[in-house]
């Protein structure tokens, strides 16, 4: 049963109110987690730090309906209780099946088939390789040649379009881990695939429809009784004791205090990297300080147009940008990370916006530069690829996302880097709970990059959510 006391505070507006459990970060981890809780009978605070619900996923409108700046897709059915939680509420989904073509920057498309042949291919290597310890810059390259020199061995001596090729791969594997390079990526990997369709989207619902769900608000429904919920709340300090039986206190920025039986922590592995240090008292143990500097947090970044209406060919959905070593050489100094884009992709919330994909340490300086120069930049690089043979008109408008310069998200996810995979317990440590001296759970761990194989993804994020939610509950039944 939850136990609710008031204490009447001098100079305070607002009695104290004890909470079963308090939840710092109400993205997808936190939600679960709170949520979970609230059905289960406990009373749950959960406190976010910025104007809205979602973290890493955040849907806005824009164009003729709605598009993601950070999660678009469910990554795979089984199991996954995004994917649950969307069937469950008779949501249809829609799979969006990215069928790639290939665009070159002097406006012809030779050689299409055969590059998307050898991106194929090189995909697959991403995918299937967990073994050998290398970076998938070094493995990918490796076996390329091998396979060219099976398939096509011509191509072995084309020294520039080879360079351009590799160049183009390195920007795709990026894309997937939110590196900086290829090289950084590891092939060496827990990180293992759900079944089933691996790129359902909300698409006009939008994504924060799973959050509307969870918490009961969908469609104008009345929330979860015993939730309390505060937005634009940062957590500034939290208070771990030792003694059993004592309240977890958590300190806010607006110098509100809370307190609970215990705390599930979901902020990210970028937030804790910048942050730990003050945000526990006493300070987190060697082993988790170690797990969090020992992670690598990658970043990926979008930026999305929107048209009149839609120019491009509507059979196609993915235009990746294939640059000539030539044309590189023409681009001034300032706009070089116009060729570290590596695709185009339409979106499955509205008709007429496109998105573009920067990642790594070009994305960081995206994120710098004025809107109105990305939008122009952005505009001039499709028409560079895609407009030789249609005239493509003036965007009407453009969004884009800075989840490295958001002060509260810091990256967009730990990825296993060459790096990273030399302590393979790093995501185990920061996982476990902290307990007071009776060995109770005081503070919990849970986001994206705590699931040992899913990490990176909502569902990942979700589950480990409601795991700890789960270890909490179990605990409170003895
Ligand atoms: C561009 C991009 C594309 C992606 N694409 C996909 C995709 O297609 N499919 C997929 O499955 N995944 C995708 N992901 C990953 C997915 O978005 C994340 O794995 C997931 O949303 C992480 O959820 P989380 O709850 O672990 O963390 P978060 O969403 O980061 O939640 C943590 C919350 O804590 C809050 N917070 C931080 N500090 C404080 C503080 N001091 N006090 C209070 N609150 C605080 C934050 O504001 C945030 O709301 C993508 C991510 C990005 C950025
Ligand atoms: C989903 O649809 C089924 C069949 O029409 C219905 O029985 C069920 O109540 C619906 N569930 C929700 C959550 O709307
Ligand atoms: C434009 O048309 C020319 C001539 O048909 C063709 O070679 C080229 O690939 C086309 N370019 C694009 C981007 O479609």
């Amino acid at each position: 049963m939850a136990l609710i006391f008031y204490l009447a505070v001098a100079g305070a507006d607002e009695p104290i109110v004890q909470y079963d459990t308090i939840v710092v970060g109400l993205g997808a981890a936190g939600v679960t987690a709170a949520s979970t809780l609230a059905k289960a009978g406990k009373k749950v605070l959960g406190l976010e730090a910025q104007n809205r619900i979602g973290g890493r996923v955040n849907t806005v409108p824009f164009g003729d309906g709605v598009v993601e700046l950070g999660a678009e897709w469910i990554n795979g059915q089984y199991s996954s209780r995004v994917y649950d939680t969307a069937i469950q509420n008779n949501i249809t989904l829609l799979s969006q099946n990215l069928a790639m073509d290939v665009y070159k920057s002097d406006g012809t498309r030779d050689n299409n088939e055969l590059v998307k042949e050898l991106i194929t291919y090189c995909l697959a290597l991403i995918e299937d390789t967990n073994t050998e310890e290398d970076s998938l810059g070094a493995y990918i390259t490796r076996k390329l040649k091998q396979h060219l020199k099976e398939t096509h061995p011509e191509l072995l001596n084309d020294k520039d379009f080879l360079k351009e090729f590799l160049a183009l791969m390195d920007l795709t594997v990026d894309n997937f881990k939110g590196s900086n390079s290829w090289n950084e990526a590891s092939t060496k990997t827990d990180y293992r695939e759900l079944e089933g369709d691996r790129s359902l989207s909300w698409h006009r619902y939008g994504y924060k429809t799973f959050f509307e769900l969870l918490l009961n608000t969908y469609q104008g429904g009345p929330g979860l009784a015993n939730l309390d919920i505060k937005l634009n709340t940062e957590v500034t300090n939290i208070v771990w004791p030792q003694q059993p039986s004592t309240p977890v206190e958590v300190t806010c920025k607006d110098g509100k205090v809370y307190r609970a039986n215990n705390v599930i922590v979901t902020v990210s592995v970028g937030v804790l990297k910048e942050r730990h240090m003050t945000l526990f008292t006493p300070s987190l143990p060697s082993e988790k300080v170690n797990a969090i500097s020992r992670l690598t947090v990658g970043l990926l970044d979008k930026i999305i147009i929107s048209f009149d209406k839609p120019w491009w060919p509507v059979s196609q959905n993915l235009f990746v940008f294939l640059w000539k070593g030539e044309d590189k050489k023409k681009v001034d100094k300032e706009d070089l990370w116009t060729t570290k884009i590596y695709a185009a992709s339409t979106d499955m919330g509205a008709s007429n916006t496109l998105t573009l994909w920067t990642s790594g340490d070009t994305a960081k300086w995206v994120e710098t530069i004025p809107e109105e120069i990305v939008k122009r930049k952005a505009f001039e690089l499709l028409q560079k690829f895609l407009g030789a043979n249609v005239t493509i008109p003036e965007p009407t408008g453009m969004v884009r996302s800075t989840w490295y310069s958001n002060p509260y998200i810091r990256g967009t996810f730990a990825f296993d880097s060459v790096s990273s995979v030399k302590y393979p317990n790093s995501r185990a440590d920061l996982g476990k709970p902290l307990l007071d001296s009776a060995g109770i759970a005081k503070v919990l761990f849970a986001g994206e990059a705590l699931d040992l194989t899913h990490f990176t993804n909502v569902h990942a994020a979700s589950e480990s959510g409601y795991k700890e939610a789960a270890r909490i509950l179990a605990s409170s039944e003895n």
